[in-house]
């Protein structure tokens, strides 16, 4: 990536917080990272960790109440989408920064021919005429690998199959040329041949277009294959963000390293996945010190009592752990991995 590349979107101490009956929930408390024109953020995390709710919160798509945005600024070009008139994000929403979401019936009109809704959004966003928008829409779903697409163009969506209604929401993310593309578990749901022409397109329309990804992602497979960096989410918080080569070659946080030794090894013998002993704390008791502290083989006293920051380290790897700062003393780590 050319780090000369326009700097397009700026999250900053992004915080959403659930208020329901059991407390508030910390779904997301404190979030930092930048994405450049044409370069791809990735973020992983185990389920629950707040990567959906991270990427919603961008859109302003947070169901509210119980949700909020309880601090922190998106900044996109510049400007604030936390502080944006609801008709200003409509504007913004499926037109400069699109989401393929984890549950396509959530952005599909379940009684309308998807061919339709594909035109709609062009016709809202760049003022296209009917029979050119139609007709882009049918090319938007021959380009994501719909057969027959003008058949399929005119049925609703539940008369496509799961993989299927994943490819519509994908080309109507992709129609209007957005500036940001946000992926959450895009291809999941798909087989793998789909799944790899899929990642291939959205790179395709990112050096075409120059369109900036975040792809939220539990495959670390596909993190290695689209991704220039990577945030890697715990409990709400970063824990660790580095570059996707410097991840693989150096994970630094004790949970990127638990996940990374999770991949099943496929040319060793192994026929078992390794996985992190113990569970995510609850986001409505977050402890005081280390949120990770109680699964980490390296805990010491203060990881119980201080939660660390998120710390700059030499080779620009910013990782949240207090093996990584003078105040650790322990010298249990007998493989050297500090
Ligand atoms: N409506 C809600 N009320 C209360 N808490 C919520 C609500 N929706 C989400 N949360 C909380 O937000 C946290 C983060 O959820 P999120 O959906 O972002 O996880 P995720 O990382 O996307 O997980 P997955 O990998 O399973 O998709 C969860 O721990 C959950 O408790
Ligand atoms: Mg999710």
């Amino acid at each position: 990536m050319n780090k000369k590349n326009k700097l397009i979107l700026e999250v900053k101490g992004l915080k959403t917080h659930f208020t329901t009956k059991r407390g508030v929930s910390k779904a997301v408390d404190g979030i930092d990272f930048t994405l450049h024109k044409g370069e791809t953020l990735g973020i992983v995390g185990e389920s629950g960790c707040g990567k959906s709710m991270t990427s919603l919160s961008i859109l302003r798509l947070i169901p509210s109440p119980p949700g909020k945005i309880a601090g922190g600024s998106v900044l996109f070009k510049g400007k604030d989408l936390v502080t944006m008139t609801e008709d200003e994000m409509r504007k913004i929403r499926g037109n400069e920064i699109s989401m393929i979401f984890q549950e396509p019936m959530t952005s599909l009109n379940p009684v309308i021919p998807v061919g339709e809704q594909i035109a709609e959004a062009l016709r809202l966003h760049q003022k296209m005429g009917k029979k050119a928008a139609w007709e882009k829409s049918v090319e938007m779903l021959k380009l994501v690998g719909i057969p027959s697409p003008e058949k399929r163009a005119k049925q609703e969506p539940f008369q496509l199959s799961g993989g299927m209604r994943q490819r519509v929401m994908i080309a109507m993310a992709l129609a209007c040329t957005p500036e940001v593309l946000i992926a959450d578990e895009p291809t999941t749901a798909l087989d793998v041949t789909i799944q790899a022409q899929i990642l291939e397109l959205i790179k395709e329309l990112q050096t075409k277009i120059g369109m900036g990804v975040i792809m939220i992602t539990h495959d670390l497979g596909v993190v290695a294959e689209t991704c220039d960096k990577v945030a890697v989410m715990y409990a709400g918080n970063i824990v660790e963000h580095a570059s996707t080569e410097q991840l693989f070659a150096n994970p630094k946080h004790p949970y990127t390293q638990g996940l990374l030794n999770s991949l099943p090894k496929i040319h060793e013998d192994q026929d078992e996945l390794i996985t992190i002993d113990g569970s995510v704390p609850s986001p409505y008791n977050m402890p005081a010190g280390c949120r990770f502290a109680s699964r980490c083989p390296y805990r010491e006293d203060i990881c119980i009592t201080h939660q660390p920051n998120l710390i700059n380290q030499s080779d620009g790897v910013k990782v949240r752990c207090w093996k990584y700062t003078d105040e650790w003393t322990g010298n249990r780590d007998k493989e050297g991995v500090i």
